[in-house]
């Protein structure tokens, strides 16, 4: 039985003109216990009041990372439903995420419902339409205590919500700029493709050291050669070559099967008859022979790279048509401002 959370003690509304993509507490989330000894493995789970969790110091996941998480959104229409778009590419990727690390695949079916409900129960937080969204993060994370490495028994899956604006202050509306780096990302054959904590980690203080030089993120190439595209610190990035064929990495152990990267591949192909590549892509290729240059990401969204550093080479990017076409395509879809043809949107 879910405590109803009344009076004082319901979190406050943000203002809703000046949502960034920064945490907002919301009133509840959903919490889910498992244990690979048990059958079924994962209990019913329960949804709670947003709160701090207790955990063992020695859970596997303080010292070893071992956790994954998600990020998915649910937005407003115009006349007042909720959206939530492709949970089920969320549930199956927080699945193959927990299985890289060892972890018990957490039910698609359970974790679509848990979401939509995790959105119904914090319907006052969905932001009107044009003002931004309502970001879930779910996370699955290995708690048993234990000193050394090793597969783990107990784990958890928590689903909280945040009202979130554009990933960077102010929108980005002429593109951000990026730095090009002769550094990997993740190690090839490590854990690239996994939504893994670890992934994340690493690359804060590598962004951080850039954008105190003027750059919005990092362009990582790839760990082996140091000469094709990977990744941004949390988005794939797409060309749009000057002969009209969309490229994008093809996923391999250093490239994150991204959501948004998958809805910008059909769309492309689908709505709008485009050739798209998922293939090597070199720096040189790109400098040579790009013409648009855009990255997409849940968070993210679509935003178009303006321009790029690459060693001592500057190269700006003026188009960006494509991407405004694309974006304006999925916008519509997960607004409910045009029809779905992929069957993407669930309705909450
Ligand atoms: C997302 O786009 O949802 C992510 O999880 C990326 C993160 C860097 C915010």
């Amino acid at each position: 039985m879910t405590p109803e959370i009344t009076g004082d003690n319901k979190k406050p509304l943000p203002d809703w003109n000046t949502l960034t993509f920064s945490l907002t507490e919301t009133d509840y989330m959903y919490r889910c216990l498992g244990d690979t000894e048990g059958d079924p493995v994962w209990d019913e789970g329960e949804f709670i009041p947003f709160q701090d969790i207790s955990l063992s110091p020695a859970a596997a996941l303080m010292s070893y990372g071992v956790g994954v998480f998600e990020g998915l959104k649910a937005q407003k229409t115009a006349d007042g439903r909720i959206l939530l778009f492709r949970p089920d590419a969320n549930a199956r990727r927080l699945q193959s995420s927990a299985e890289r690390l060892m972890m018990p695949p957490f039910p698609a079916e359970q974790f679509v419902e848990a979401c939509i409900e995790v959105v119904k129960m914090n319907s006052r937080f969905v932001p009107e339409l044009e003002y931004g969204s309502l970001y879930l993060r779910p996370m699955q994370h290995a708690t048993e205590p234990q000193l050394g490495l090793g597969p783990c028994r107990h784990f958890s899956t928590h689903i909280f919500a945040s009202p979130v604006g554009s990933y960077f202050r102010g929108g980005r509306p002429q593109g951000v700029r990026l730095k090009v780096l002769e550094q990997g990302r993740v190690a090839p054959g490590g854990t690239g493709s996994a939504k893994a904590m670890g992934n994340y980690a690493g690359a804060i203080w590598v962004a951080h050291e850039w954008k105190d030089q003027g750059f919005d993120d990092v362009l990582y190439l790839d760990s082996h050669h140091l000469q094709y595209l990977t990744e941004t610190s949390g988005s794939n990035p797409f060309v749009l070559l000057k002969s009209g064929v969309l490229v994008t990495p093809g996923l391999d152990s250093q490239i994150l099967p991204g959501v948004t990267r998958d809805s910008t591949i059909e769309i492309a192909r689908n709505l709008l008859g485009l050739e798209v590549e998922e293939r090597e892509i070199s720096i040189q290729e790109v400098l040579d022979n790009g013409q648009e240059l855009f990255c997409s990401g849940t968070a993210w969204t679509l935003l178009s790279a303006r321009e790029i550093v690459y060693r001592d080479e500057t190269r700006t990017f003026e188009k960006e048509d494509l991407r405004n076409e694309i974006l304006e395509i999925l916008r519509a879809i997960q607004t409910g401002q045009r029809d779905d043809p992929f069957s993407w949107i669930r309705e909450v």
